[in-house]
């Protein structure tokens, strides 16, 4: 994961520089640094610690024309200044940056200790470097297409050298790289957002690509030296969207992007008479008739859109369908056929167990199609079809608006393969379709309550554990909340299925451990209200997410948290909202850093 930018131009390098990385240190944020070509040598800055650490070190002196800069998600050592990108060849003369794992480094680093390099960190990284300065013989392109074919693993790279200052070389395996083509300059970064301020021409490196850049010149070429055309693509959404708006932090500013975001993600997709239209999935009808199972492969928030998106599937479209951890997928041998259908659920469309199970259910023979908020990202790219989800940029490392988004983009497709597959008419999609429509008005309502949610916050950020509890709907929010808790607060938090919570955690309640029932209308009220006793009887303290009207579980629980009412399958696109909200309250108060908490990383591109 890491972020990667680099630069060649005529303009001032170090503010620009700087300002791409800012737009990418939610890819990793431990430590950064950049190189730059002043008096025809190398000159690189790095620092442990979050970017602003790096600014503090930078001269006020500028360098003109070249440069390349990174913000490191540690893999391979530790954060500290030796591991900070970009680093050096052994005479100084060449600088990379690299985004990824290279898997073989250790190998490739004893025979070039052997050979007489000399290593300065404990990263994969400094192997390519060395053979990069082996490889040399007088053009940087060529030395790294020798390169890159020595590595195993996964990369994303900028290389820059003392020898060649009007270039800058890049390379991409498994890593997103994409190329700014400005008037006189071109730009490299890991992400549309950090060229935006420059260009809206974007060239997209695929796997096996590389490219040497001048400032008024653009080359691809393949790995193995082939020269290739690619097509621009002009980016048509605004940088401003990426900016905080007005808002504290980009995880406030997002949460309230939910109604908009969910409203672009169905819209279009279902005409008046109820007919569904996702002509992108590149689903045939036939072959919908024909499947038999569902997988829904996703890590983290997404898989629990997915359990969400799982449940609807089964209920609207009569197919089974099961949530698969990617990490745990791609390592299985599924039984996959023809008539199965994979679904890489994945905001960023980067991750790397992701794509890795994507790819394994496409060797599987499965027909795979990805949910994903980029465009042009690896599994929109690498599936047999695609559902977007409209989000717009999600900045903050927590995936709110982006959650939401997935589980309404899983609605429609399990109302087109209901409808496809005869389940369900057009009269009865329509009636779910006019449900879903009322559910931006309901998010925003929640919205406009958080300052209850707020209150209790104020009650409960000292408590060390929780317990979130969900059942059928309900499960997928006591996940996403107890996930959301720990991840922004660094608070023990549990999410549970209500039911086994007599098989185990029933054991931590007691005064010390709230628990976060999620307890609104629908087939398994009563059962959670069970629980919900079960809890009582040990004292526990109960906060319950109860919709309007609600009178049994409000006569138990000892806080209640209201959410409008909606179609059960529906709710959690509406309960997870005020768990959103609490936990970022709670860090708040305990005054952390909500978009950008500790070891987290917004796009996951290593195993
Ligand atoms: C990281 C992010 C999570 C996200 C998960 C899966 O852990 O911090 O917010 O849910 O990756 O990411 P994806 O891009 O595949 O949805």
């Amino acid at each position: 994961m890491c972020g990667i930018v680099g630069y060649v131009g005529d303009k001032k390098t170090i503010p620009l520089i700087i300002e791409g990385l800012k737009k990418l240190e939610y890819r990793g944020y431990d430590s950064a640094g950049l190189a730059l070509i002043e008096e025809g040598k190398i000159k690189v800055y790095k620092k442990k610690g979050f970017l602003k650490e790096l600014e503090s070190t930078l001269p006020s002196s500028n360098s003109f024309g070249l440069g390349i800069g990174h913000t490191r998600w540690a893999t391979h050592g530790r954060p500290s200044d030796e591991n900070a990108h970009p680093h050096l060849d052994c005479r100084g003369e060449i600088a990379i940056v690299h985004n990824g794992i290279i898997e073989n480094y250790l190998f490739l680093k004893e025979d070039l200790e052997k050979r007489g390099h000399a290593f300065k960190s404990q990263t994969d990284t400094e192997v390519i470097v060395h053979l990069i300065e082996e490889n040399y013989q007088g053009r940087l392109l060529e030395a790294l297409q020798k390169t890159v074919k020595k590595l195993k693993g996964s990369f994303a790279l900028a290389v820059i050298s003392s020898r060649e200052p009007d270039k800058l070389v890049v390379a991409r395996q498994d890593s997103p790289l994409v190329i700014g083509l400005g008037a006189s300059e071109k730009l490299i970064a890991s992400d549309i957002p950090a060229l935006l301020k420059h260009t809206r021409e974007v060239l997209i490196l695929e796997n096996g690509e590389m490219a040497e850049l001048k400032k008024d010149e653009a080359r691809i070429y393949t790995f193995e030296g082939k020269e290739i055309q690619k097509s621009v693509f002009r980016v048509n959404w605004e940088a401003e969207a990426a900016e905080k708006g007005g808002f504290e932090d980009f995880m406030m500013k997002e949460m309230h992007e939910q109604p908009q975001a969910v409203r672009e993600t169905y819209r279009g997709r279902v005409g008046e008479d109820g007919t569904v239209w996702l002509d992108e999935s590149n689903l045939q009808p036939e072959e919908i008739q024909l499947l038999e199972r569902v997988v829904l492969v996703a890590c983290g928030s997404s898989s629990y859109a997915s359990l969400a998106g799982a449940l609807m599937i089964e209920a609207w479209a009569k197919l089974p369908a099961n949530v698969e951890i990617s990490s745990e997928f791609r390592y299985r041998e599924p039984l996959l056929s023809k008539h199965s259908l994979v679904i890489a659920v994945t905001q960023s469309g980067e991750t790397a167990d992701t794509l890795a199970s994507l790819r394994q259910a496409k060797t599987n023979g499965a027909k795979v199609i990805a949910v994903t908020n980029v465009v042009g990202s690896s599994a929109s790219r690498e599936a047999d079809g695609v559902i977007y989800t409209h989000a717009g940029p999600e900045i903050c490392v927590l995936a709110t608006k982006t959650l939401t988004s997935q589980i309404t983009a899983l609605a429609i497709l399990a109302l087109y393969l209901g409808q496809v597959r005869g389940v369900l008419s057009c009269d009865e999609t329509l009636k779910i379709y006019r449900e879903i429509e009322k559910i931006p008005k309901k998010i925003e309502q929640v919205l406009s309550e958080k300052e209850k949610i707020k209150d209790l916050a104020e009650k409960f950020y000292r408590y060390q554990n929780f317990l979130f509890l969900g059942r059928g709907a309900g499960l997928s929010v006591a996940l996403e909340g107890a996930l959301k808790l720990k991840e922004v607060s660094y608070i023990h938090a549990e999410g549970y299925p209500a039911g086994e919570m007599k098989h185990g955690p029933i054991a931590l309640i007691d005064e010390n451990t709230p628990v976060v029932a999620v307890a609104t209308q629908g087939e398994v009220y009563e059962k959670v209200l069970g629980n919900i006793e079960e809890v009582k009887a040990r004292d526990g303290i109960v906060i319950a997410v109860v919709n309007p009207g609600d009178e049994e579980v409000s006569r138990v629980a000892d806080y209640l948290i209201e959410v409008p009412s909606t179609l059960e399958l529906l709710s959690p696109l509406v309960s997870v909202i005020p768990l959103q909200l609490f936990a970022y309250y709670i860090a708040k108060k305990r005054g952390l850093n909500v978009d950008q908490p500790r070891n987290l990383a917004k796009s996951v591109t290593v195993e």
